[in-house]
């Protein structure tokens, strides 16, 4: 750094610029340190702690030691508090009430469990919102979101960051240097749920100054979004509001609907993060900052709260909606539910944690179905597997009255005797003891795991586009990225999903699903990649419009044919009633959501084609080789993965890579010397191990729901 100073400078001035200089450094490098290493805030021999969720303000104080001595003596490690309690300790403006947390706090130390403190902002008191209705957030209908429930306030208000910024600053002065707070939990599940969206005058304001600076002339903005069609040019930035099919004739802007995903996921992160900035001023270094986010919530990106120093997810499988494997499925949820969830959230910060996991039957689902037994066992060691740092459960106590009514908890009703789901949670807690006797730090990485690590490439954008433009109701974004997840995992490969920060290079396979816009940047990028040796598969959709959903002024995708070996691509789209034919080989395989139909260069492969409609003979799976590595384009989507499963398993013994074939719903997981297997199918599975292995819990025989662990 100071080198950089110019040497023609006055003494005094150069002396000056230095220390300056060698101050900036210092800040970096502290920052730097403190953003990446998350990995210091624990200790690898704990393998992961086990906490639960409290919430004092909900039961008589009589009962808080009887409970926190409970949770002590059943073994958990940590609690959780206060992520909703604003009105506890605001319960009239001004006048605050913090000696009841502190009681709650010094039980947590009195009984050795660490706290887990929140900030409370989900949850506004009335008097708040009666004194400043303009902080609540507007639906798409226009109706203002009322006191009621929870996240109901605008992320994009002055006035609530003024009464957030109070509070968060009272809690981190008064438990930023205590000894049992952990850790800090900014909101909760911040995503507005169901309303997603806030069209509030705060929203609008906050959107045409995001514009403004994102385009800063009102030509650009026009020119982008092709406002000279259908007259929709504007004058200024204030004529433009929020795009809202509620109060439109027809479908908006595409380019506008884009842009506000954009800022919506912007001001969910400013949110966020603008709390982590408050926390960081008064709490002491060794206390971390997270939030709790839900996987696959597409309103708010992960992403953009990098600057947390990890991130967390919750996680509910048993609720009607995912119904898993086979006939009892629905007990346990799909066995790539957890594991997506740990691959997407860990390589962001490098280290992530589960802030709440089911307890057992919950209220909110489509049907609230009992867990097949074993089942909380199995997911919490999934989540160990994917090597989060602890895991919480979501609830201590099951509510009587208010919202939750119905929820387990790790205890029943009478807050005396312990759930099933409870007993699940002691039993891994005493076996976790075990596991952390025989841990061996330092073990490397088993050869096969490091040939067969792949990476699935990922960008907000790419979905949000897809989402507004779909092209057909059976597209579906989600489904698509699992299908190849899925196969992945059928041969045990270990997976991380990344954003275009990361060094390809570390993977040597790299999935780029239905990567919509890019530019000629990251063509490049893939390019060098795969004369270096790596395998990249493409899907379709990929390439089809620069970053800006412009389609090109060239042959449509054209940016990426010359890299995957083709000349021309168009698309079909069949109604749901039609499948169509791909025949790979011998097998014939069904598809009816979207199919790429390719001319392939000379010199390539094609691995798979059409051998029905008017294009029967075409190509929808083309393979090249290009320097030391290869190219795989997969024109076509399928509903049941099977063709996607077959290209990639082509790939990988192409590239002399073996893999497993795992059935439906069994995985092997591997992290930090230890082996896992997990049955989520509704079928007994003999999980193969070589002769070596040492079981260390379990059985290789798995029944439905159950769990081993081996070293080999
Ligand atoms: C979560 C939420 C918790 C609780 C839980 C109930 O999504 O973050 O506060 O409501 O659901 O299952």
């Amino acid at each position: 750094m100071p080198k950089q100073v110019s040497f023609s400078m006055p003494f005094k001035g150069r002396f000056v610029k230095n220390i300056v200089f060698a101050i900036a450094a210092l800040i970096v490098c502290f920052q730097g340190s403190f953003a990446q290493n998350a990995e210091r805030f624990f200790e690898k021999k704990d393998l992961m702690q086990v906490g639960t969720y409290y919430y004092p303000e909900q039961w008589p104080e009589s009962n808080w030691e009887r409970d926190i001595k409970k949770m002590a003596d059943l073994g958990f490690e940590f609690t959780h508090y206060g992520e909703f309690a604003w009105s506890t300790l605001e319960p009239e403006e001004g006048k605050y009430n913090f000696e009841w947390l502190d009681k709650a706090v010094a039980l947590a130390a009195k009984y050795k469990i660490k706290v887990v403190l929140c900030t409370p902002t989900p949850t506004p008191p009335a008097w708040l919102t009666q004194k400043h209705p303009d902080i609540l957030m507007v639906n798409a209908e226009g109706r203002t979101i009322k006191h009621g429930a929870r996240q109901h306030a605008s992320w994009s208000s002055k006035t609530y960051e003024g009464y957030i910024d109070k509070i968060v600053t009272l809690l981190a002065k008064r438990y930023g240097n205590n000894e049992t707070v952990w850790g800090w939990q900014i909101d909760n599940e911040p995503s507005h749920y169901g309303a997603s969206f806030d069209y509030s005058e705060n929203a609008q304001q906050a959107y045409s100054a995001w514009l403004k600076n994102k385009y800063k002339s009102i030509d650009t903005l026009n020119k982008v979004w092709g406002n000279a069609f259908w007259s929709q040019t504007y004058n200024n930035f204030e004529q433009i509001r929020i795009p809202n099919a509620k109060e439109l004739v027809q479908q908006a802007n595409p380019h506008s609907i884009l842009d506000f995903k954009r800022f919506n996921a912007d001001e969910a992160a400013r949110f966020v993060l603008l709390q982590k900035d408050i926390l960081r001023k008064y709490i002491k270094p060794s206390q971390w900052v997270t939030t709790n986010l839900m996987p696959h919530h597409s309103a708010v990106d992960p992403l953009r709260m990098k600057a947390l120093d990890f991130q967390t997810y919750t996680k509910y499988l048993a609720e009607g909606y995912d119904l898993g494997h086979g006939e009892q499925g629905f007990r346990m949820g799909s066995a790539h539910s957890i594991g997506y969830s740990n691959d997407f959230f860990r390589p962001i910060n490098g280290v992530s944690g589960v802030m709440e996991l089911q307890p057992g039957q919950v209220n909110w689902g489509l049907f609230n179905p009992q867990t097949m037994p074993g089942t909380v066992r199995m997911w919490m060691y999934h989540v160990m597997a994917g090597g989060n740092k602890f895991v919480c459960n979501y609830r201590f106590r099951q509510p009587l009255s208010g919202g939750e009514q119905y929820h387990y908890g790790i205890m029943k009703t009478d807050g005396i005797s312990v759930s099933r789901s409870g007993d699940e949670y002691v039993k891994v807690i005493n076996e976790l003891k075990q596991l952390r006797k025989v841990y061996q730090a330092g073990t490397a990485t088993p050869s096969i795991l490091a040939k067969r690590k792949s990476a699935i490439l990922y960008n907000p954008d790419n979905r949000w586009e897809m989402e507004n433009q779909p092209q057909s109701n059976q597209w579906d974004y989600v489904a698509h990225v699992n299908r190849y997840y899925k196969a992945l995992k059928s041969f045990g490969a270990p997976v991380d999903v990344i954003d275009e920060s990361h060094d390809f290079s570390a993977y040597p396979f790299l999935i780029a699903p239905a990567y919509q816009l890019l530019d000629r940047n990251l063509v490049a990028r893939w390019k060098t990649y795969v004369e270096n040796g790596g395998n990249l598969v493409l899907t379709c959709r990929t390439g089809q419009k620069d970053r800006e959903a412009h389609l090109w002024e060239e042959l449509f995708q054209n940016p990426i044919l010359e890299l995957i070996g083709a000349s021309e691509i168009y698309f079909d789209l069949l109604p749901a009633t039609l499948m169509g034919k791909v025949k790979m080989g011998e097998i014939s395989y069904n598809w009816n959501n979207w199919g790429d139909v390719i001319q392939p260069n000379s010199g390539s492969s094609v691995w798979a084609s059409y051998t029905d409609q008017f294009y029967k003979g075409k190509a929808a799976v083309l393979h090249r080789k290009l320097g030391k590595g290869t190219v795989t384009y997969v024109g076509t989507d399928t509903d049941d993965g099977q063709l996607e499963n077959k290209v990639l398993k082509k790939v990988f013994t192409g590239a002399n890579v073996p893999t497993l074939s795992l059935p439906e719903g069994v995985l092997v997981e591997y992290n930090d010397g230890f082996w896992y297997g997990f049955n989520y199918s509704s079928k007994t599975h003999v999980m193969p191990m070589p002769a070596i292995a040492k079981v260390l819990i379990g059985d290789k025989t798995l029944k439905s729901a159950e769990v081993v662990i081996w070293k080999e």
